[in-house]
């Protein structure tokens, strides 16, 4: 890296969906902070703009709360970073508005991050991968990719719906019941293994893509004609979406023949799909890493982090171009922090 960026903290706003947070890392990659305050409706699902509002209201709160867990001031900061895109237009929106207030308030650069930049780099960080196939499984994106000339390239992703979407949207059919904060991936999970009977669902693979909303809407059916037991729809629900995302991250391993497998996303907390793509790791010698959980979820710390990356390589977002991209691909981000 180059010298002025020896030393020094980022700030990182996420506000893509519905949780609001800011992270802090020291340019050499310790996370200081990581305040996360998640958005929820009581029904599950997300209201884009009632979403937003609730990171405007605890903007201040999670700020301050940052500042105070990493024992720093806003003036030691030398770059903010903001959760650019891709996301919801609202959540995103208030985010980019907090993080240019900040930075020209302080006087210092301000850095778009990609989402699914900073899910990997984290990930990285995290674990200790260097250069792995990354299967990143959220509520909103299911994504297999990896390294190669310059960018992240996708090699496989959802054609409709994301897993953790399919398996949220079948446990609310279910009218499933969460605990508080619970997600409804995990109380699936928690079914699942009580399971026994593998009924046949729908198993779609398209060349290197993955479609889950006939998987989905089979489930519901079975679901809805009641002659199933629950946890065996749940069984069957996870094996199959898993299988499917294992399938693909598997062929991903064997065509880059790259030396580790990174599992990160909401849903990289499944015991299960860890199971899954752990073995395909050990078939293909590679390493298996998965994400801990608080930085698999959406967090500031993943942003705070690649925006040291790219602060460290020149990548300033000036004010009048940090407007928000709700639609901005993993491979059109340029990363020349990989060699
Ligand atoms: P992104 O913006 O990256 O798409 P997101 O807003 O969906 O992220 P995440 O916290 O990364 O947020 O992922 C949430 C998803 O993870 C939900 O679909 C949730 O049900 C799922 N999930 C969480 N825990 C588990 C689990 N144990 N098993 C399966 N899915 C899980
Ligand atoms: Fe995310």
């Amino acid at each position: 890296m180059p010298t002025r960026t020896r030393e020094g903290y980022c700030l990182g706003i996420e506000s893509t969906a519905d949780d609001f947070s800011v992270g802090i890392a020291t340019f050499k990659g310790e996370i200081l902070a990581n305040v996360i305050s998640a958005y929820m409706l009581p029904e599950g699902g997300i209201h884009p703009r009632e979403a937003a509002q609730h990171h405007v209201e605890v903007a201040n709160k999670v700020l301050e709360e940052a500042f105070q867990k990493a024992g720093i001031k806003p003036k030691d900061l030398k770059v903010v970073a903001f959760s650019q895109g891709p996301g919801l237009g609202p959540c995103l929106r208030t985010g980019a508005t907090v993080a240019r207030a900040l930075a020209s308030y302080l006087g210092i650069p301000l850095v778009g991050v990609n989402h699914c930049v900073a899910h990997i780099e984290v990930g990285k960080l995290k674990t200790g991968a260097v250069d792995p196939v990354t299967l990143y499984v959220s509520g909103g994106n299911t994504i297999v990719a990896a390294f190669d000339s310059g960018r992240y390239r996708v090699f496989g992703e959802t054609l409709d719906i994301a897993l953790g979407n399919c398996l949220d949207v079948f446990a609310r059919e279910a009218g499933l019941r969460q605990k508080l904060g619970e997600p409804f991936g995990a109380v699936v999970e928690k079914l699942a293994k009580n399971g026994q009977k593998l009924i046949p669902l729908p198993y779609t693979v398209k060349g290197m893509d993955m479609s889950f909303s006939g998987l989905l809407t089979a489930a519901v059916n079975l679901l809805k004609k009641g002659e199933t037991k629950l946890e065996d729809l749940c069984y069957s629900l996870q094996e199959t979406a898993f299988s499917m995302a294992t399938e693909v991250t598997e062929r991903a391993l064997a065509h880059t023949e790259k030396k580790e497998v990174l599992l990160t996303g909401g849903v990289a907390a499944n015991k299960r799909l860890q199971e899954m793509i752990r073995l395909i790791a050990e078939e293909h010698d590679a390493k298996f890493c998965v994400v801990p959980s608080q930085f698999a979820i959406d967090n500031g710390a993943m942003i705070a982090w690649t925006g040291v990356l790219a602060f460290a390589h020149s990548m300033i977002t000036p004010i009048h171009r940090s407007f928000v991209r709700l639609r901005w691909r993993l491979e059109e981000v340029e990363v020349p922090w990989m060699k």
